[in-house]
């Protein structure tokens, strides 16, 4: 990860970049970064507040050899290289709320989308965008998000070094895959429920179809898909969506 990296002054979405970079056959691995984007996207259609010079945005491509139905797996891949990343470096507790939002004291520090191009079923390539706030101060957060985003200066008490933190990311991703390549998702699931703020908590999921399911987050199925135990003992398997702890 990260032979080569595209570094952009100012552009519109890494992930297109990267998408386009995939396009032309960019091997796995290959980033896009810039100081900032003009429309950063977030997950479910949202924007991604992505100011110059404050932040990590950047996006990787992933070349995966699993059916579509695996790539939930790489997103929890990715949320624990980046959770992992930001603890090893800042010493703060991050921890990851399903799927893979990084919230330190309750507060969103990071979130990951990530892309799929398939043809027939088949996944051609994967985009794993990565946004994190590193040196944003409380000033700089727009009215909307000044009760939910939180920084990595804000929480550690100093500035962050946003270079050695886009090399921790891609040296943790890159250790993450091969385990992952070696020993499949389960090793990959343990880590993830063990740095999870979800799991055993009570949570209201949101599916993308508009249905609504309420009980305690048990762990992860072999896909990739939060356990949702309802109170009537029945266990439903969430794929995509937001949930609410
Ligand atoms: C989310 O939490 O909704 C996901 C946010 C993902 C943001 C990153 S920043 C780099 C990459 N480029 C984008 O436009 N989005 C992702």
């Amino acid at each position: 990860f990260g032979q080569r990296i595209v570094v952009l002054d100012s552009t519109v979405s890494t992930q297109q970049d990267a998408m386009r970079l995939a396009e032309e056959g960019a091997p796995e691995g290959t980033v896009v970064l810039a100081e900032e984007q003009t429309a950063g996207r977030g997950r479910l259609g949202r924007k991604w507040y992505s100011p110059r010079g404050k932040g990590v945005w950047l996006s990787i491509v992933l070349r995966p050899t699993q059916p579509l139905a695996f790539t939930p797996q790489l997103t929890l891949l990715t949320g624990v290289a980046v959770c992992r990343a930001i603890r090893r470096l800042t010493g703060v507790e991050a921890g990851i709320k399903w799927p893979n939002d990084l919230l330190i004291h309750g507060r969103k520090v990071s979130g990951i989308l990530l892309e799929s191009a398939t043809e027939d079923q088949r996944v051609r390539y994967c985009i794993a965008g990565i946004g994190i706030d590193v040196n944003l101060n409380k000033e700089d957060y727009p009215e909307e998000l000044s009760q939910v985003g939180t920084s990595l200066k804000i929480e550690a008490g100093r500035e962050i070094d946003r270079t050695v933190l886009i090399a921790s990311v891609l040296e943790e991703m890159e250790q993450l895959s091969k385990l992952y390549a070696e020993q499949g998702f389960q090793p990959i699931a343990m880590l993830w429920e063990a740095l999870s703020v979800t799991m055993n908590r009570s949570v209201r999921a949101h599916t993308g179809q508009g249905i609504t399911v309420e009980g305690t987050a048990v762990g992860l199925d072999p896909s990739g898909a939060l356990v949702i135990e309802t109170d009537q003992g029945e266990r439903i398997q969430v794929i995509s969506g937001d949930i609410q702890l």
